[in-house]
Protein backbone atom coordinates (compact mmCIF):
# COMPACT_ATOMS: atom_id res chain seq x y z
CA UNK A 1 0.00 0.00 0.00
CA UNK A 2 2.89 2.57 0.66
CA UNK A 3 3.90 2.44 -3.07
CA UNK A 4 0.48 3.21 -3.83
CA UNK A 5 0.41 6.16 -1.68
CA UNK A 6 4.14 7.70 -2.41
CA UNK A 7 2.78 7.17 -6.53
CA UNK A 8 -0.63 9.15 -5.22
CA UNK A 9 1.18 12.06 -3.27
CA UNK A 10 3.54 12.64 -5.50
CA UNK A 11 1.19 12.83 -9.01
CA UNK A 12 0.07 16.60 -9.77
CA UNK A 13 -3.46 17.32 -9.69
CA UNK A 14 -4.47 20.85 -8.61
CA UNK A 15 -8.17 21.50 -8.36
CA UNK A 16 -9.88 21.24 -11.58
CA UNK A 17 -6.65 19.69 -13.23
CA UNK A 18 -6.98 15.85 -11.75
CA UNK A 19 -6.26 14.48 -14.74
CA UNK A 20 -3.14 12.63 -14.21
CA UNK A 21 -4.23 11.92 -10.66
CA UNK A 22 -7.10 10.18 -12.07
CA UNK A 23 -5.47 8.52 -14.91
CA UNK A 24 -3.34 6.99 -12.35
CA UNK A 25 -6.36 5.82 -9.82
CA UNK A 26 -8.22 4.19 -12.74
CA UNK A 27 -5.11 1.80 -13.60
CA UNK A 28 -4.99 1.00 -10.12
CA UNK A 29 -8.72 -0.21 -9.75
CA UNK A 30 -9.38 -1.06 -13.42
CA UNK A 31 -9.34 -4.86 -12.40
CA UNK A 32 -11.21 -4.34 -9.20
CA UNK A 33 -14.99 -2.82 -10.08
CA UNK A 34 -17.60 -4.14 -12.19
CA UNK A 35 -18.21 -0.66 -14.20
CA UNK A 36 -15.97 2.26 -14.73
CA UNK A 37 -16.97 5.99 -15.60
CA UNK A 38 -15.50 9.63 -15.80
CA UNK A 39 -18.33 12.03 -15.62
CA UNK A 40 -18.59 15.24 -17.27
CA UNK A 41 -17.06 17.23 -14.03
CA UNK A 42 -14.14 14.49 -13.93
CA UNK A 43 -15.09 12.68 -11.12
CA UNK A 44 -13.85 9.12 -11.57
CA UNK A 45 -16.82 6.94 -10.30
CA UNK A 46 -16.41 2.99 -9.81
CA UNK A 47 -19.14 0.33 -9.20
CA UNK A 48 -19.32 -2.32 -7.02
CA UNK A 49 -21.41 -5.01 -5.96
CA UNK A 50 -25.50 -4.70 -6.18
CA UNK A 51 -28.68 -4.78 -4.12
CA UNK A 52 -28.83 -3.32 -0.75
CA UNK A 53 -27.88 0.26 0.44
CA UNK A 54 -26.72 2.55 -2.62
CA UNK A 55 -23.49 3.98 -0.94
CA UNK A 56 -21.42 6.58 -2.34
CA UNK A 57 -17.78 6.63 -1.19
CA UNK A 58 -15.96 10.07 -1.72
CA UNK A 59 -12.24 10.78 -1.71
CA UNK A 60 -10.84 13.83 -3.57
CA UNK A 61 -8.55 13.91 -6.20
CA UNK A 62 -7.51 17.31 -6.23
CA UNK A 63 -4.51 18.74 -4.13
CA UNK A 64 -4.36 22.66 -3.49
CA UNK A 65 -2.70 24.64 -5.60
CA UNK A 66 -2.60 28.34 -7.84
CA UNK A 67 -2.76 29.35 -11.20
CA UNK A 68 -0.69 32.32 -13.01
CA UNK A 69 -2.83 35.55 -13.37
CA UNK A 70 0.18 37.94 -14.59
CA UNK A 71 3.83 38.33 -15.86
CA UNK A 72 5.86 40.79 -15.58
CA UNK A 73 8.81 41.12 -18.11
CA UNK A 74 11.45 39.52 -16.26
CA UNK A 75 9.43 36.03 -15.48
CA UNK A 76 7.72 36.57 -12.38
CA UNK A 77 4.63 35.71 -11.94
CA UNK A 78 1.30 36.95 -9.79
CA UNK A 79 -0.89 34.01 -8.77
CA UNK A 80 -4.60 33.52 -7.29
CA UNK A 81 -4.65 30.39 -5.37
CA UNK A 82 -6.95 27.20 -6.00
CA UNK A 83 -7.92 25.85 -2.19
CA UNK A 84 -6.48 27.06 1.19
CA UNK A 85 -3.15 28.35 0.41
CA UNK A 86 -1.56 28.97 3.95
CA UNK A 87 0.91 32.06 3.49
CA UNK A 88 3.00 31.76 6.22
CA UNK A 89 3.68 28.06 4.97
CA UNK A 90 4.71 29.42 1.46
CA UNK A 91 7.83 31.17 1.36
CA UNK A 92 10.47 29.02 -0.54
CA UNK A 93 8.63 26.78 -1.55
CA UNK A 94 8.52 25.24 -5.10
CA UNK A 95 5.83 25.12 -7.40
CA UNK A 96 5.24 22.72 -10.23
CA UNK A 97 3.79 22.91 -13.72
CA UNK A 98 2.38 20.48 -15.79
CA UNK A 99 5.01 20.97 -18.29
CA UNK A 100 7.54 19.72 -15.44
CA UNK A 101 9.31 23.11 -14.86
CA UNK A 102 9.37 24.22 -11.38
CA UNK A 103 9.23 27.83 -10.25
CA UNK A 104 10.12 29.22 -6.60
CA UNK A 105 7.91 31.16 -4.64
CA UNK A 106 9.08 34.23 -2.60
CA UNK A 107 7.95 37.31 -0.85
CA UNK A 108 10.23 40.00 -0.32
CA UNK A 109 11.64 41.09 2.77
CA UNK A 110 10.33 37.64 5.03
CA UNK A 111 13.18 38.07 7.51
CA UNK A 112 12.71 41.71 8.26
CA UNK A 113 8.96 41.53 8.33
CA UNK A 114 7.12 38.74 10.97
CA UNK A 115 3.73 39.80 10.64
CA UNK A 116 1.16 37.40 8.95
CA UNK A 117 1.50 37.70 5.19
CA UNK A 118 -1.04 37.86 2.73
CA UNK A 119 -0.75 36.16 -1.02
CA UNK A 120 -0.62 39.44 -2.35
CA UNK A 121 2.74 39.76 -1.65
CA UNK A 122 4.00 36.47 -3.04
CA UNK A 123 5.43 36.05 -6.52
CA UNK A 124 6.81 33.03 -8.35
CA UNK A 125 9.99 32.98 -10.03
CA UNK A 126 9.53 30.96 -13.82
CA UNK A 127 12.61 33.34 -15.02
CA UNK A 128 14.92 30.85 -17.24
CA UNK A 129 17.59 33.18 -17.62
CA UNK A 130 17.35 33.33 -21.37
CA UNK A 131 14.05 36.27 -20.69
CA UNK A 132 11.30 33.56 -20.82
CA UNK A 133 9.79 31.38 -18.57
CA UNK A 134 10.82 27.87 -19.55
CA UNK A 135 7.41 27.88 -21.32
CA UNK A 136 4.90 28.54 -18.36
CA UNK A 137 1.92 30.95 -19.14
CA UNK A 138 -0.75 33.25 -17.41
CA UNK A 139 -3.44 31.16 -17.29
CA UNK A 140 -1.01 27.92 -16.40
CA UNK A 141 -2.25 25.94 -12.55
CA UNK A 142 0.34 24.99 -10.29
CA UNK A 143 0.89 23.12 -7.60
CA UNK A 144 4.00 22.71 -4.31
CA UNK A 145 6.03 20.13 -4.93
CA UNK A 146 7.88 17.60 -2.37
CA UNK A 147 8.70 14.01 -2.40
CA UNK A 148 7.09 11.48 -0.28
CA UNK A 149 9.20 10.08 3.30
CA UNK A 150 8.88 8.22 6.09
CA UNK A 151 9.86 8.33 10.10
CA UNK A 152 8.74 5.35 11.72
CA UNK A 153 5.27 4.94 11.33
CA UNK A 154 4.54 8.63 10.41
CA UNK A 155 4.72 9.12 6.30
CA UNK A 156 4.84 13.28 4.88
CA UNK A 157 4.09 14.10 1.58
CA UNK A 158 2.13 17.28 0.27
CA UNK A 159 -1.60 16.43 -0.74
CA UNK A 160 -2.06 13.99 1.85
CA UNK A 161 -5.20 15.92 1.47
CA UNK A 162 -6.72 13.60 -0.24
CA UNK A 163 -4.75 11.32 -1.76
CA UNK A 164 -4.16 8.88 1.24
CA UNK A 165 -8.12 9.08 1.14
CA UNK A 166 -8.17 7.86 -2.30
CA UNK A 167 -4.99 5.11 -1.02
CA UNK A 168 -7.99 4.09 1.86
CA UNK A 169 -10.77 3.78 -1.00
CA UNK A 170 -8.12 1.61 -3.56
CA UNK A 171 -7.10 -0.46 -1.01
CA UNK A 172 -10.86 -0.88 0.54
CA UNK A 173 -11.71 -1.68 -3.26
CA UNK A 174 -8.97 -4.42 -3.12
CA UNK A 175 -9.90 -5.85 0.39
CA UNK A 176 -13.70 -5.90 -0.91
CA UNK A 177 -12.54 -7.73 -4.40
CA UNK A 178 -10.57 -10.49 -2.12
CA UNK A 179 -13.65 -11.01 0.14
CA UNK A 180 -16.55 -11.93 -2.63
CA UNK A 181 -20.14 -11.13 -2.83
CA UNK A 182 -20.63 -7.18 -2.16
CA UNK A 183 -24.07 -6.95 -0.60
CA UNK A 184 -24.61 -3.44 -1.42
CA UNK A 185 -24.21 -1.18 -4.44
CA UNK A 186 -21.19 1.00 -3.82
CA UNK A 187 -19.93 3.64 -5.76
CA UNK A 188 -15.90 4.43 -5.32
CA UNK A 189 -15.98 7.97 -6.28
CA UNK A 190 -12.75 9.96 -6.75
CA UNK A 191 -13.74 13.56 -6.83
CA UNK A 192 -12.78 16.52 -8.59
CA UNK A 193 -12.67 20.29 -6.71
CA UNK A 194 -13.33 19.99 -3.37
CA UNK A 195 -10.45 22.30 -2.40
CA UNK A 196 -12.23 25.03 -4.05
CA UNK A 197 -15.62 24.50 -2.36
CA UNK A 198 -16.79 20.71 -2.17
CA UNK A 199 -17.77 21.08 -6.15
CA UNK A 200 -17.47 17.24 -8.01
CA UNK A 201 -18.86 15.27 -4.91
CA UNK A 202 -22.44 17.31 -5.30
CA UNK A 203 -23.01 16.64 -9.38
CA UNK A 204 -21.85 12.94 -8.81
CA UNK A 205 -24.27 12.35 -5.68
CA UNK A 206 -26.80 14.70 -7.76
CA UNK A 207 -26.55 11.77 -10.16
CA UNK A 208 -25.90 8.65 -8.56
CA UNK A 209 -28.92 9.46 -5.75
CA UNK A 210 -27.29 7.14 -2.97
CA UNK A 211 -28.80 6.16 0.37
CA UNK A 212 -25.39 6.95 2.57
CA UNK A 213 -22.88 8.80 1.60
CA UNK A 214 -19.21 8.54 3.19
CA UNK A 215 -16.62 10.61 2.16
CA UNK A 216 -13.16 10.01 3.47
CA UNK A 217 -10.89 12.49 4.01
CA UNK A 218 -7.87 14.09 6.61
CA UNK A 219 -8.70 15.87 9.65
CA UNK A 220 -6.69 17.95 11.78
CA UNK A 221 -4.78 17.04 14.95
CA UNK A 222 -4.73 18.79 18.41
CA UNK A 223 -1.52 16.58 19.41
CA UNK A 224 1.27 19.56 18.73
CA UNK A 225 2.49 22.15 20.71
CA UNK A 226 0.23 25.25 21.40
CA UNK A 227 -1.92 23.62 19.25
CA UNK A 228 -5.16 26.07 19.03
CA UNK A 229 -7.51 22.92 17.77
CA UNK A 230 -10.55 22.48 20.26
CA UNK A 231 -11.15 18.64 19.76
CA UNK A 232 -9.19 15.26 20.85
CA UNK A 233 -7.86 13.55 17.53
CA UNK A 234 -4.35 12.69 17.52
CA UNK A 235 -2.05 10.63 15.30
CA UNK A 236 -1.80 6.58 16.43
CA UNK A 237 -4.70 6.56 18.10
CA UNK A 238 -7.05 5.17 14.97
CA UNK A 239 -9.44 6.44 12.38
CA UNK A 240 -11.45 9.34 13.46
CA UNK A 241 -15.66 9.04 13.00
CA UNK A 242 -16.88 12.56 11.66
CA UNK A 243 -19.00 13.79 14.23
CA UNK A 244 -19.39 17.34 13.39
CA UNK A 245 -17.85 19.90 11.45
CA UNK A 246 -18.42 23.43 9.52
CA UNK A 247 -20.36 21.64 6.66
CA UNK A 248 -21.79 18.35 8.35
CA UNK A 249 -23.56 17.27 11.50
CA UNK A 250 -23.34 13.48 11.27
CA UNK A 251 -26.84 12.09 11.75
CA UNK A 252 -26.55 9.66 14.85
CA UNK A 253 -27.43 7.02 13.17
CA UNK A 254 -24.68 6.68 10.42
CA UNK A 255 -22.31 7.83 13.40
CA UNK A 256 -23.60 4.71 15.57
CA UNK A 257 -23.59 2.15 12.18
CA UNK A 258 -19.59 3.54 12.04
CA UNK A 259 -19.06 3.00 15.92
CA UNK A 260 -21.08 -0.76 16.02
CA UNK A 261 -18.58 -1.81 12.78
CA UNK A 262 -15.19 -0.23 14.58
CA UNK A 263 -16.13 -1.89 18.00
CA UNK A 264 -17.05 -5.31 16.19
CA UNK A 265 -14.10 -5.17 14.09
CA UNK A 266 -11.54 -4.48 16.86
CA UNK A 267 -10.69 -1.20 14.91
CA UNK A 268 -9.29 1.38 16.95
CA UNK A 269 -11.32 4.65 16.46
CA UNK A 270 -11.80 8.41 17.94
CA UNK A 271 -14.23 11.06 17.63
CA UNK A 272 -14.29 13.55 15.14
CA UNK A 273 -15.63 17.53 15.93
CA UNK A 274 -13.94 19.51 13.85
CA UNK A 275 -13.97 23.14 14.35
CA UNK A 276 -13.53 24.54 11.16
CA UNK A 277 -13.30 22.78 7.42
CA UNK A 278 -15.85 20.64 5.94
CA UNK A 279 -15.45 17.62 3.48
CA UNK A 280 -17.16 16.22 0.34
CA UNK A 281 -20.10 14.31 3.05
CA UNK A 282 -21.40 18.38 3.43
CA UNK A 283 -21.84 18.27 -0.43
CA UNK A 284 -23.11 14.56 -0.50
CA UNK A 285 -25.54 15.19 2.63
CA UNK A 286 -27.12 18.36 0.54
CA UNK A 287 -27.22 17.02 -2.72
CA UNK A 288 -30.77 15.92 -4.59
CA UNK A 289 -33.73 15.79 -1.53
CA UNK A 290 -30.83 14.74 0.91
CA UNK A 291 -28.77 11.88 1.87
CA UNK A 292 -27.38 10.90 5.24
CA UNK A 293 -23.71 11.24 5.21
CA UNK A 294 -20.83 10.64 7.61
CA UNK A 295 -16.98 10.88 7.25
CA UNK A 296 -14.17 8.62 8.28
CA UNK A 297 -11.25 10.82 8.68
CA UNK A 298 -7.73 10.20 8.67
CA UNK A 299 -5.92 11.90 11.37
CA UNK A 300 -3.24 14.02 9.57
CA UNK A 301 -0.89 16.47 11.03
CA UNK A 302 0.12 20.10 9.29
CA UNK A 303 -3.03 20.41 6.73
CA UNK A 304 -2.24 22.45 3.83
CA UNK A 305 1.45 22.28 4.43
CA UNK A 306 3.84 20.43 1.64
CA UNK A 307 4.43 18.53 4.96
CA UNK A 308 1.12 16.93 5.75
CA UNK A 309 1.98 14.11 8.17
CA UNK A 310 -0.27 10.93 9.29
CA UNK A 311 0.11 7.34 10.74
CA UNK A 312 0.37 4.07 8.78
CA UNK A 313 -1.54 2.70 11.76
CA UNK A 314 -4.70 5.03 11.34
CA UNK A 315 -4.32 4.50 7.66
CA UNK A 316 -4.77 0.85 8.24
CA UNK A 317 -7.74 1.26 10.66
CA UNK A 318 -9.50 3.45 8.02
CA UNK A 319 -9.01 0.81 5.68
CA UNK A 320 -10.32 -1.86 7.74
CA UNK A 321 -13.59 0.46 9.23
CA UNK A 322 -14.35 1.03 5.76
CA UNK A 323 -14.06 -2.85 4.75
CA UNK A 324 -16.05 -4.00 7.52
CA UNK A 325 -18.80 -1.30 6.69
CA UNK A 326 -19.32 -2.11 3.05
CA UNK A 327 -18.87 -6.15 3.36
CA UNK A 328 -22.17 -6.81 5.35
CA UNK A 329 -25.76 -5.33 4.63
CA UNK A 330 -26.01 -1.92 5.87
CA UNK A 331 -28.63 -0.96 8.49
CA UNK A 332 -29.20 3.01 10.07
CO1 LIG B 1 -8.02 20.27 2.11
ZN1 LIG C 1 -9.40 17.23 1.84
Amino acid sequence: MKETIKKLVEAWGPSGFEHQVRALIQAEVADLADEIRTDSLGNLICRMGSGGARVMVAAHMDEIGLILTYRDDKGFFRFSPLGGLIPDSLTGHRVRFENGVTGVIHREGAFRRPETPTLDEFFIDLDDGNGGSAGVQVGDPGALFRPYEERGTRIMAKSMDDRIGCAVAIEAMRRLKAGGDIPNEVYFVFTVQEEVGVRGARTAAFGLEPTLGIALDVTATADTPRSPNRMVVGLGKGAAIKVHDLGLVVPPAVKEMMIRAAESAGIPYQLELLAMGSTDASGISLSGSGVPSGCISIPCRYVHTTSETVDLNDVEACVGLLTTILQKPIEL
